[in-house]
């Protein structure tokens, strides 16, 4: 039985290991920032097409210690790639390394480059050529102080790309980190849900496909198609299933704001290109000002992260004003706050129950949750 990695956020994991299992996966083991699984390739499949969680998931070819560049390089000639993608198909190797002691990754990665382009030339005559921007089929290493491990991606684009277009804003959240922190905060579609600093819309996409049962997979291709083994009859029946299964889009109590008009209509046009306008309200409103939508339901934002000189001073005054607004207006509302910033939760007045440790890619971030009831009007220092 194959062998495979799942890529996710980290601090995600324990919801990818559920969603790994539902797939079908077997020994599913996390560590920091992913899990290993053993499973078939429909399980394969199902993960690249369902997971909401997982960032890439990889086909594990290769494994050996390794003391020197040759050791690398060795283990990649000894796989038999031209079984498992045609020479036609361009390449890029990519490389994460922990501890390694080598001194460069660089040359490392050419090494694994040439080892494949030598095993073909041996083997079929002929080498696969390099594509950086977008390869066919990509290659992944992985080194730690002493072992050298190789897979081959079957996902392609990063799952997070669900295959809208995107009127992208500065740095919208990635889909899968929405998806996990609505799971994290235990929403269910029905319940009423509202983020009211929207930018691009990424939470609000990712609710009205799950409260529409629209896998996330459904709109792109996959890296499992351009390897050898690629079984065309199965994926079509696993991509019917989850069509057949997709509701037709009605309105849902699910609703966006942002104070920038030019947010409102890029999450517009976001929600659009996914056909899922109708599902959710869009206005544009302050949140500040903004009267709930529902007497009770779950709120979550992901606010401005200050990163210019004098965003700091500003988001400091602002965080206090964002809690009195939560006091005041959203007693039964559970509310989740994804921020990196550390004087959100020291300014905001708000006690929070639970805080969960999460990372925007290298930026330790923290989901905040505070429950809100009626007359919590604690006294600020
Ligand atoms: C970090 S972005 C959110 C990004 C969003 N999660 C996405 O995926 O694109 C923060 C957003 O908060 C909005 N914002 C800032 N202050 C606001 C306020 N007082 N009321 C409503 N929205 C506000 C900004 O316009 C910006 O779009």
């Amino acid at each position: 039985m194959p062998t495979f990695f799942a890529t996710c956020p980290r601090g995600l994991e324990a919801l990818l290991a559920d969603e790994l299992t539902q797939s079908g996966a077997i020994r599913v083991d996390t560590v920091a920032g992913g899990a290993g699984f053993e499973g078939s390739w429909e399980t394969c499949y199902r993960a690249n097409l369902e997971s909401r969680i997982a960032t890439r998931i990889l086909w594990r070819v290769g494994h050996a210690p390794y003391k020197r560049e040759e050791d690398i390089y060795k283990l990649a000639y000894g796989l038999p790639w031209q079984q498992w993608f045609a020479v036609r198909r361009t390449l890029r190797v990519y490389m994460t390394a922990i501890r390694c002691p080598l001194k460069s990754l660089d040359f490392i990665t050419l090494r694994i480059k040439d080892a494949v382009c030598d095993r073909f030339r041996a083997e079929v005559d002929a080498r696969p050529s390099v594509d950086t921007a977008e390869p066919d089929v990509r290659i992944h290493a992985f080194l730690t102080d002493r072992e050298a491990t190789l897979y081959l991606d079957t996902s392609g684009d990063a799952l997070y790309m669900r295959g809208y277009k995107y009127a992208s804003v500065g740095a919208p959240l990635k889909e899968n980190l929405a998806a996990g922190i609505l799971r994290l905060s235990g929403w269910q579609p029905g319940t009423p849900l509202l983020d009211p600093m929207c930018g691009s819309g990424t939470f609000l996409i990712e609710a009205a496909q799950m409260a529409h049962d629209i896998a996330p997979g459904l709109g792109r291709p996959f890296g499992f198609a351009r390897l050898e083994n690629f079984d065309e009859p199965l994926w079509h029946r696993l991509r019917a299933a989850a069509e057949a299964r997709r509701k037709p889009i009605a309105p849902q109590a699910i609703h966006g704001s942002d104070i920038d008009v030019d947010m409102v209509e890029r999450a517009r046009q976001n929600l659009a290109a996914a056909r899922l306008d109708e599902a959710v309200r869009l206005q544009r409103a302050d949140l500040l000002e903004l009267a709930p939508p529902a007497p009770e339901g779950v709120l979550v934002a992901n606010p401005p992260y200050g990163v210019r000189l004098g965003e700091e001073e500003r988001l400091a005054a602002f965080y206090p004003k964002l809690g009195d607004a939560l006091k005041q207006r959203f007693a039964g509302w559970r509310c989740y706050l994804f921020s990196g910033d550390p004087q959100l939760p020291r300014l905001i007045g708000l006690k929070a129950s639970r805080r969960t440790p999460l990372y925007n890619g290298a930026l330790e971030c923290r989901l905040l949750e505070y429950k809100v009831v009626s007359g919590q009007m604690r006294g600020r220092r």
